[in-house]
């Protein structure tokens, strides 16, 4: 099993996730900052307030990075630490940390790709609206050429957003995420305002950067399945996929909303938020699209049981039903063969560009064995099984150019706070002593073998 030539093998993080340092050098609060600081948002009542403290120890954490044999690092960039308050003022000393992480990434010859909104947009723009309101849009762009000025002489690959699914849906709909919005005409509002901030994001990119620059979005494309064959859980299905999935991939490729979408939520909107010449701008060239990949969803229509398992935010007339076991300490279900029939799949909607898996993996509680390592066994497995997933995505022909794994470091995920651990490095919140696991180890030989294992 051998992987292209060039083939990115890398780690992803996010600034709210690793970075702490919340108040420092002129950082402003995030969306993030305030839902974390809401009593009962998190569980156990977590913040990001110091998380890896990666903003202080990043030269660390590099420095792993490279006994990894990483030839890549997706982290993102904190909005509010460039431009505090979203719009106006720049903040030197924030751009100046991401200047030393990317030149610290350089000197080990790790290829920076960064993400410019990985969720934590300033108070300041939600309190003026958030995503709800046009303006967020094009604030996002002017942050965006403030960043490409000053990093784009190092940086080569960007990412605009990541997984706006979760920002609209999870954000505005279900309110498990900041800002906690609960209102499923809203979702799609930001829906929109976020594609819309992608694409005029992606127009700046292409002015300030070289031609060579890569630009990117990255999608967490729901692979979804019909509960049963029955007529009503296929068309749950069919609409699950209309607004998990065609929401996104139909403006960005076609540059239009696709009529099924517009007829399925006429009860919650009718589009008025959507003016001329958005689409044309959403419909930006990308380099690539960003796969991030977890496990496959079941559909069904609302079997109308008070027991029933989740609501998919934004349409309370359909269910998903939870995996089948395995599943990861997330209960998440473990199903290699869904990141390569969703490469398969996604390499079909975005035909002629290539795919990077930008996220990848599995949160199981750590404990250390009589040997003192952090012997994951499972993570190690689940790593090593979605890697060979996607080679064979690769032989079924997609143009596959990188691997990032979920995550680097163990870190603050999201409304589950600290409970969960992502990292092939284990991180101890107290001391933040940063440790290699097991799969870490794992990782770097699947490296230095270009994916032999
Ligand atoms: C994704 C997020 C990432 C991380 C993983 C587990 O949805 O992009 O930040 O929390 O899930």
């Amino acid at each position: 099993m051998s992987f292209p030539e060039g083939f990115l093998w890398g780690a992803a993080t996010a600034s709210y996730q690793i970075e702490g340092a919340v108040a420092e050098d002129g950082r402003k609060p995030s969306i993030w900052d305030t839902f974390s600081h809401t009593p009962a948002a998190i569980a156990s009542g977590d913040t990001g307030d110091v998380a890896c403290d990666h903003y202080h120890r990043y030269r660390e954490d590099v420095a792993i990075m490279a006994e990894l044999g990483l030839t890549a690092y997706r982290f993102s960039i904190s909005w509010p630490r460039v431009v505090p308050d979203g719009s106006g003022a720049v903040n030197e000393a924030g751009l100046d940390f991401y200047s030393r992480l990317v030149d610290e990434l350089l000197a080990h010859g790790i290829a920076p790709v960064a993400t410019l909104y990985h969720w934590d947009l300033p108070q300041r723009l939600q309190d003026a609206g958030g995503w709800l309101t046009r303006d967020t849009s094009a604030r996002f762009a002017d942050y965006t050429a403030v960043v490409a000025q000053r990093l784009g002489d190092r940086i080569s690959t960007f990412t605009t957003l990541n997984e706006p699914w979760c920002s609209a849906f999870l954000g505005h709909a279900s309110g498990e995420h900041a800002p906690g919005i609960k209102d499923n005409a809203a979702a799609l509002t930001a829906a929109h305002h976020l594609l819309l901030a992608h694409g005029l994001s992606a127009g700046v990119l292409r002015a300030e950067l070289p031609p060579s620059a890569q630009v990117s979005i990255t999608l967490n494309p729901a692979l979804l399945r019909p509960a049963s064959e029955s007529l009503a859980d296929r068309d749950a299905c069919r609409r699950a996929e209309v607004l998990s999935n065609r929401i996104f991939v139909d403006p960005l490729v076609n540059g239009r909303y696709p009529a099924e979408l517009i007829t399925d939520t006429a009860d919650r909107t009718d589009w008025s938020f959507v003016a001329d010449g958005d689409l044309a701008t959403i419909q930006a060239k990308l380099d690539f699209i960003g796969v991030n990949y977890y496990q496959p969803t079941t559909v069904g229509a609302n079997p109308a049981d008070p027991a029933a398992p989740v609501l998919l935010p934004g349409a309370s007339d359909m269910f998903v039903h939870p995996q089948p076991p395995p599943h990861t300490g997330m209960g998440w279900g473990i199903d290699p063969s869904g990141l390569r029939e969703l490469l398969v799949r996604t390499a079909v909607d975005f035909p002629g560009t290539s795919l990077v898996i930008t996220e990848n993996g599995s949160a199981f509680e750590d404990s250390l064995d009589e040997a003192g390592e952090y012997h994951d066994a499972q993570r190690a497995q689940y790593l090593r099984d979605h890697v060979a997933a996607a080679h064979r995505a690769i032989e079924a022909g997609v143009d596959l150019r990188g691997y990032f794994a979920w995550s680097l470091l163990d870190n603050f995920e999201w409304a589950w706070g600290y409970a969960q651990r992502f990292g092939v490095v284990h991180v101890d919140f107290q001391s933040q002593q940063r440790r290699l696991k097991h799969s870490a180890h794992v990782y770097r030989s699947i490296i230095a073998a270009n994916g032999a294992s």
